[in-house]
């Protein structure tokens, strides 16, 4: 008899976004005259920018010829893109990455998730709750939580840094020893930003209790306001604790084409059991060799492409069009008299629920009444309970009437 992994009998439901579409499909089902408008999954709607395509398509006729055919590449990514992650993200911002430190995949999600893979798994994690939640299942399917709590709505061993409008949605440190902490900024779901000064608590607190931060910069390009970070590198000492994740997805509208990177310091080290110090680089390294065979060679050129004179300024466009769309719902939200966060260095809209509401009932109140699907805040994690999260990736018509319907809606 074939014994299954345990720990994922303890997943609690199905994965937020899946749930959220089955949701969708069903209402759609039942009110097939409906004109649905999706401000739930964080999905670009923009097609991709002119210069990534221009470049695909120069690489596809590339492949189609025995000279400059290629086949397996390198599996953390080809030098050009590598290069150009490093001289536009990195260096021009004054922060030094070597090419061993930088890692291409195919996406974020994927990062975010397999990393906690080279940690033990008697590791304590740390997440702010409300949370994207691949940080929390991802643990749970590697048996590092303890049991489900359903009276609380939370796992047993991990540790959930509050983050609501009473403490302006800024986690306090954790109260216990912790191993990984994950920190997203701009966070998803709630839109909020730590300044440089408040992330340096974090790489300090990390660099004095040897944890580790898995920092997740997914939505760095929609950061409008200075003091605002845009890697933790521009925190001194942030290279010895932490390791950041960023995406082209958002940022490019890859979110079907897939392809992210992940940076890992060779400064980064974590211990073994007799208390040695093992260079974390090298174990993602192994990790990254051993089961991915690299993004693809036509991708590479696409995301190499985005930071060409012509790529930056036509992603610049993109990145401006939905913070449009973000300060049309935050306007449009908070004259009705919503409490709305988020929607300013973010692609998030993060309003408390009107009257009190639970999240899931306001999901089901803006779906059967005004069409629109949302992500509910509790989904996210019990401090997300009582708020609702919309997205700014829709296009600017569905936007404008999304807003229009739930001024409709007697709240
Ligand atoms: C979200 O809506 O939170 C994200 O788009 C999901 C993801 O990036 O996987």
């Amino acid at each position: 008899m074939t014994q299954i992994n345990s720990n994922f009998l303890n997943l609690q439901g199905s994965y937020l976004f899946s749930e959220i579409a089955k949701r969708r499909t069903k209402f759609i089902q039942d009110n097939p005259q409906a004109e649905i408008i999706s401000l739930g999954i964080g999905d670009v709607t923009r097609g991709l920018p002119e210069a990534v395509t221009k470049a695909m398509h120069a690489a596809v006729d590339e492949l189609a010829v025995p000279g400059t055919f290629r086949g397996y590449g390198p599996e953390q990514g080809y030098d050009f893109l590598v290069n150009a992650i490093i001289e536009n993200d990195y260096k021009a911002r004054g922060v030094d990455i070597k090419s061993n430190e930088v890692f291409v995949s195919d996406g974020s999600k994927c990062d975010v998730g397999n990393i906690q893979e080279i940690f033990s798994t008697d590791s304590i994690v740390a997440v702010q709750d409300p949370v994207y939640p691949v940080y929390v299942d991802t643990n749970v399917m590697a048996g590092r939580s303890g049991l489900f709590d359903s009276g609380i709505g939370r796992y047993e061993n991990i540790v959930y840094l509050d983050c609501t409008a009473e403490n302006d949605f800024k986690p306090s440190l954790p109260d216990r020893k912790v191993d990984l902490i994950y920190l997203c900024y701009p966070n998803n779901p709630t839109g909020m930003t730590l300044t440089k000064d408040e992330l340096k608590v974090w790489v300090d607190y990390a660099r004095e209790n040897n944890c580790l931060i898995l920092f997740d910069s997914a939505y760095e390009a929609f950061i409008t306001e200075a003091d605002v970070p845009h890697s933790i590198y521009e925190v001194e000492g942030a290279r010895e604790v932490a390791i950041e994740f960023r995406s082209f997805s958002k940022t490019a509208g890859f979110t079907g084409i897939r392809c992210a990177y992940t940076v890992v310091p060779r400064e980064l080290k974590g211990f073994d059991k007799d208390g040695s110090e093992v260079v974390v680089n090298d174990l993602w390294n192994r990790r990254h060799t051993t089961k991915f065979n690299g993004v693809s060679y036509v991708t590479q050129r696409g995301a190499e492409a985005i930071y060409s004179a012509e790529g930056k300024e036509q992603i610049s466009g993109l990145v401006d069009y939905y913070m449009t769309n973000a300060r049309i719902i935050r306007d449009g939200l908070a004259s009705l008299g919503l409490e709305v966060f988020g929607g300013v260095n973010a692609p998030y809209i993060w309003l408390k629920t009107p009257k009190g509401m639970d999240s899931w009932a306001f999901f089901d109140k803006l779906l059967s009444e005004a069409n629109i699907v949302g992500t509910p805040g509790v989904g996210f994690g019990q401090s997300g309970q009582g708020y609702f999260r919309l997205t700014a990736f829709g296009s600017r018509e569905n936007t404008e009437k999304a807003v229009e319907r739930i001024r409709n809606l007697s709240l």
